[in-house]
């Protein structure tokens, strides 16, 4: 296995039927190895920073029902709210005074927030900061809704995979399309966005051959961004009595990804810290190097609910910001506020 380890990081591609391989042997020592390699490319490429997003969580109304997600349209007991212009503002205003450079506007795909609405709410945080990025990650629209976004000045975009087994997807996602999905990341990344894409770990029959696909598939897409984070049942959807997924299955994807995508930024995901006390470190140095600390008010936290034990749901940013800071030196890295673009993004150095 050390072989194929070495052979992903010397050449950052592996074809199917190895990586395939490669999943099915792990032992603990090669994973150590893999978490090792990951660390080293990681190392080479963004040294040992890590960067910081501030996270706006402005509405948990959805119309869409993937089967997963605690704000899915059918959970009749999700207590649903949404953040006015003023308040998603206000949010910026305080994570910039904190330090933050980048703002993620998250968010069910709700109607109420039209074109129109996002447009106006990128537009006003753009120019009231000149030195944040912008990112969006409100699900799947067309591509000219994209492209006002992107024209108003949004500059990321997250939007998820979830999984690439079109048989696991469509179960999942009642009346939605795996092909649209995959074709707004395409959209996305012709418009010019920095790109995230992502996937699930430890969904119910969820196998190898299908992680597999989600990695040779994130090579093809070269996503500027990667989400992957543990399931984690929420008590109120039709998966309420499945097993999460675990932080180690979750880790040795981060690693692979790093390793295919050297220069990609990782985050380790609140899901993953939610599963374990140490799990976001694990992310880190199994090569992540973002994390998303939460910046939405704290009487909304504990109603964006897409799974239960969510960490954080009670505390202020600035304890936030505190903790997480706190983490991240202690588990040997180092904490950078400024924007964080993809190196591709970066201005070049004169
Ligand atoms: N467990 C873990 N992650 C979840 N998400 C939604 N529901 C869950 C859950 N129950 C993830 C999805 C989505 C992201 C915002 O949160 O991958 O893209
Ligand atoms: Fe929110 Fe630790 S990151 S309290």
């Amino acid at each position: 296995m050390k072989q194929l380890i070495d052979e992903l990081y010397i050449n950052n591609t592996l074809s199917k039927e190895k990586i395939l391989m490669l999943l099915n042997n792990l032992n603990e020592e090669n994973t150590q190895y893999l978490y090792m390699k990951a660390n080293e490319l990681r190392l080479h490429n963004y040294n040992n920073k890590v960067y910081m997003r501030g996270l706006i969580e402005f509405t948990n109304h959805c119309k869409n029902d993937c089967v997963y997600c605690g704000i899915r349209k059918h959970n009749k007991n999700a207590d649903r709210y949404r953040l006015s212009k003023e308040d998603i503002i206000n949010c910026c205003k305080e994570g910039y005074r904190l330090g933050y450079r980048t703002f993620v506007l998250q968010g069910g795909e709700d109607l109420y927030f039209t074109d129109d609405k996002i447009v106006d709410i990128v537009s006003s945080i753009k120019s009231l900061f000149d030195d944040v990025a912008v990112t969006l990650s409100i699900g799947e629209k067309s591509y000219e809704s994209y492209r006002k976004y992107y024209d108003a000045g949004a500059d990321r975009y997250l939007l998820r995979h979830e999984t690439n087994s079109k048989q696991l997807y469509n179960s999942l996602h009642p009346n939605m399309s795996y092909e649209n999905r995959i074709e707004c990341l395409y959209n996305l990344k012709k418009i010019g966005y920095q790109v995230g894409a992502g996937f699930m770990v430890g969904l119910p029959n969820q196998t190898n051959e299908d992680y597999t696909k989600d990695l040779i598939f994130l090579k093809e897409l070269q996503p500027h961004m990667v989400g992957i984070g543990p399931f984690i049942p929420q008590k109120d959807t039709p998966l309420s009595m499945e097993q999460s997924g675990t932080v180690d299955k979750t880790c040795i994807m981060l690693s692979i990804v790093r390793l295919l995508l050297p220069k990609v930024l990782l985050p380790a995901t609140t899901a993953l810290g939610s599963l374990s006390n140490k799990g976001r470190e694990k992310g880190l140095k199994a090569g992540g190097n973002v994390v998303m600390p939460n910046l939405s008010p704290t009487n909304v936290r504990e109603k964006y609910a897409l799974y239960d034990g969510k960490i954080c749901t009670g505390d202020e940013a600035a304890h936030c910001r505190k903790c997480i800071e706190n983490r991240i030196r202690s588990a040997g890295f180092e904490v950078d506020m400024s924007r964080g673009d993809h190196i591709d993004f970066s201005a070049p150095i004169v």
